[in-house]
């Protein structure tokens, strides 16, 4: 079976999303690819589907192409509502890159849309198939390291890009990476809404409980010239009682130890990063280590969702996940800007 995919956006995640779809093939197929650059569709197009895809002006024309049963949207941030929306009347199946959306109301009206149409809906958190975090979750779901304490998602790095203009993968001729991402209006935020979406969900995978409060410190320290902040340090607190720390910045990077994530327990602790994950339970001598050869995480997360739409497996990024996520975040906005504890409702398109 062959699902029939449509780019929209051939920007970085344009190029990196194809590259995954190549991977897949023959599972998927990349039939279209539409952007307001036609270069950039077109380079697309040449690298990664033999210039077979079809090349379109913006996302009304790919989804009026009768191949495309599926989207795998690519855009600012501003742009994924209005796409989805789209795609979703137009009964097309959608992976979205982060975040879901700007706001909680646009979360609400995602939903509806998904709801309606039946279509299946993907959000692209790429990190969760990185495997050390996966035999992370693997651990902790056995109940080996007893009730989790305490954990800690990091996602850091210095980012020179707005300093050098600089794109961050080789990319046909358009606008650059980096300049809506000074936008706040086609951000919706800074760098927690962007770069800290991947250790949000990071943070929520290894919870596997509900986010119950949240407060945060936001600060910019390196990029002045970003209307958001480039640094968030938030809190959360969990319905079974664990507390998470994310610390995400575009300031600084990792420390290092390297740590994308640490978990203390009752019964021990775990540490992981993209090429390893040590297990410490108490009392021993030594801690157990895994290494890992690097993954293209896009690609597996192009195959997951192949196996949702394909297989009917369950969905590990659906819209009840990213909209957790979105709750997270926006409520560490409100608790910044009004410094207090904010209350996360049931209802994730909720603050209290
Ligand atoms: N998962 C990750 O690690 C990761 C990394 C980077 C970006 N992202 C996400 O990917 C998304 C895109 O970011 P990016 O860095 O690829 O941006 P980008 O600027 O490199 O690419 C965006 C592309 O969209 C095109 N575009 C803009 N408006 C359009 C429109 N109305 N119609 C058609 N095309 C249009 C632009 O010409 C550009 O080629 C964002 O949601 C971002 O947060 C995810």
């Amino acid at each position: 079976m062959t699902t029939r995919v449509g780019i929209i956006g051939a920007g970085w995640m344009g190029v990196t999303h194809a590259q995954a779809w190549q991977n897949n093939v023959p599972r998927g197929e990349i039939v279209a690819v539409a952007d307001v650059s036609e270069a950039r569709a077109r380079d697309v197009s040449e690298r990664f589907a033999g210039g077979r895809a079809r090349l379109h002006p913006d996302l009304e024309a790919l989804l009026g192409d009768p191949a495309v049963e599926a989207v795998d949207i690519c855009l600012p941030h501003h742009l994924h509502r209005p796409s989805i929306l789209a795609a979703a009347a137009a009964g097309k199946h959608v992976l979205c890159e982060k975040p879901l959306c700007l706001s909680l109301a646009e979360a609400r009206e995602i939903k509806s849309a998904i709801d309606e149409s039946g279509i299946t809906f993907m959000s692209a958190h790429n990190q969760l198939f990185t495997p050390s975090l996966v035999e992370a979750r693997q651990l902790l779901a056995e109940g080996t390291l007893g009730k989790t304490y305490l954990a800690r998602s990091t996602e850091a790095g210095r980012n020179t890009g707005f300093k050098t203009g600089q794109p961050p993968v080789a990319l046909a001729p358009g606008a650059s990476s980096w300049s809506w991402r000074l936008d706040k209006m086609q951000t919706g935020g800074g760098e927690v809404l962007d770069t800290g979406w991947h250790g949000a969900y990071r943070l929520l995978a290894l919870a596997d409980s509900r986010p119950v409060e949240v407060t945060a410190m936001l600060a910019n320290f390196y990029l002045p010239e970003l209307e958001g902040e480039d640094t968030g340090v938030v809190l959360v607190r969990f319905e079974s009682g664990m507390i998470g720390l994310l610390v995400t910045s575009w300031a600084f990077p990792n420390a290092p130890d390297g740590w994308s994530f640490q978990v203390s327990a009752e019964r021990g602790s775990i540490a992981g990063h993209a090429r390893k994950l040590v297990h410490a339970p108490y009392g021993q001598p030594a801690p157990a280590e895994r290494t890992f050869e690097p993954v293209h995480t896009f690609t597996r997360e192009v195959t997951h969702f192949l196996d949702v739409i394909q297989a009917g497996e369950p969905g590990q990024a659906t819209w009840e996940h990213a909209a957790r996520v979105l709750q997270v975040i926006l409520g560490a906005y409100t608790a910044a800007a009004e410094r207090r504890t904010v209350a996360l409702p049931e209802d994730p398109t909720e603050l209290g």
